[in-house]
């Protein structure tokens, strides 16, 4: 089956019709379906299809002559009932995460999961079989949509986020990650660095959309990483105290709104000042009444900038005035970091090594950094990690609005399978 068949099947699941966004969750009915769907088609080829230990996704086209390898379904780890098993040494790991932020587009993350399961059916119509082991992986949780955690999936396999921790992050309806995952059939208590696995990857190239216009600019169809910015959440909670909006005088409001807003417009100040961005996308004011002061406002800063230096420094100034705003209006404030990711470079060799087989015979591929973060961005610390980007005419993402044409797709399907030909097949 070719891109556009598996790509239709699945642009259905967890959509809202209302919206054309997605909904696509971790843990959650949508999110499951997403889940049996990756199997379906890992099966429908023959991959063996398994569930990590920190319910990452893994299918898997083994080479013909892999000796003590299981059959095809047999399960990748002890999660799924059988015994765990190394799939390495030299395994070239492809994909990406199937989850959505609220509302999000059908692309970022699904791009690269549809068009690594195309470029392996490519290789296979052209007669290739591996001479190592290749695995199509989605990562759970990346958006951090639901747990907060950007990564959470592919953290948790690179040993860069505590497992107690993580089993206790809870959602907005207080349901924690364990129960979630308890509820959907995976034990939680697996969760945790999987150091046989990493020990098993030689390298892991995820394919995604640009979330940017520069290959547009460039003219270009498909691009390379060279990076991307360090970025992290914080979690600012403002506690007042909740009262009547129509008959309590001003003097005498504990209003946690008014320093949630200095907050607001202090972050894109400060990300003026500092060359980066920063975004409050989420605010939860509770208990949310018209006519109500609040008693609490939750709000979510995600902040990123070109080094670390500046980031900390953008972070502070946006912190410093959310508690002086705090202090002015009598207002409490407590801060956390939900998540940080340092700044990433992506490793300069297979980097150079992409760059060759892309660019054989025709124009060198455009290379770009970015301030998204991605699962490769996570496990570049543990493995050599490269990105393919495919051109976004708008640059939208995050968005039901993000796009790339089919033709265009199409090219990021033979880029990576020209790759997984280069890395795996010769
Ligand atoms: C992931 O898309 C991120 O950059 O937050
Ligand atoms: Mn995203
Ligand atoms: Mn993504």
């Amino acid at each position: 089956m070719g891109f556009p068949a598996l790509w239709e099947s699945l642009l259905p699941l967890g959509r809202d019709n209302g919206t054309g966004g997605y909904q696509r969750f971790s843990w959650t009915p949508a999110g499951a379906a997403c889940r049996s769907w990756f199997r379906d088609v890992a099966a429908e080829r023959g991959l063996r299809a398994g569930t990590d230990r920190n319910g990452n996704l893994w299918a898997w086209w083994d080479p013909p002559a892999a000796g003590a390898v299981p059959e095809p379904g047999a399960a990748l780890s002890a999660q799924d009932g059988a015994p765990a098993w190394s799939p390495g040494p030299g395994a070239i790991v492809t994909g990406s995460h199937l989850d959505s932020v609220p509302d999000g587009g059908a692309f970022d993350g699904p791009l690269g999961v549809v068009s690594a399961f195309a470029a392996i059916d490519a290789l296979r119509e052209r007669g290739h079989s591996p001479r190592r082991p290749v695995a199509v992986a989605a990562f759970t949780e990346e958006e951090g949509a639901r747990f907060g955690v950007a990564c959470l999936g592919s953290r948790l396999l690179a040993g860069k986020a505590d497992p107690a921790k993580a089993r206790a992050l809870t959602d907005r309806d207080g349901v924690t990650l364990a129960d979630a995952m308890t509820a959907a059939g995976h034990d939680p208590d697996t969760m945790g660095p999987d150091e046989t696995l990493l020990a098993g990857i030689a390298a892991y190239v995820e394919l995604h959309i640009e979330q940017g216009r520069a290959l547009g600019d460039l003219g270009a169809e498909v691009g390379l990483a060279s990076g991307i910015w360090p970025h992290g959440r914080w979690r600012l909670a403002f506690t007042g105290r909740a009262d009547h909006a129509g008959t309590t005088r001003l003097a005498d409001r504990h209003d946690p709104m008014l320093p949630c807003a200095a907050a607001i417009l202090a972050a894109r100040d400060a990300a003026a000042g500092h060359e980066g961005l920063a975004t409050v996308g989420k605010l939860i004011p509770e208990p949310g009444g018209v006519n109500g002061i609040s008693s609490r406002v939750t709000a979510w800063l995600d902040a990123r900038a070109p080094e670390e230096s500046r980031l900390n420094a953008l972070v502070g100034q946006v912190l410093a005035a959310a508690r002086a705003a705090a202090s002015a209006h009598g207002v409490d404030l407590d801060t956390s970091q939900e998540s940080f990711t340092p700044a990433v470079e992506f490793h300069v060799g297979l980097r150079d090594r992409l760059a060759g087989v892309l660019g054989a015979g025709g124009a060198a591929t455009p290379v770009l950094g970015t301030g998204a973060g991605h699962d490769a961005g996570v496990l570049a610390a543990r493995v050599p990690a490269a990105m393919l980007f495919v051109r976004n005419p708008s640059g939208v993402s995050h968005s039901p609005a993000e796009h790339a044409d089919q033709a265009d797709c199409l090219a990021g399907v033979a880029a990576l399978a020209a790759v997984l030909e280069d890395l795996a097949c010769r």
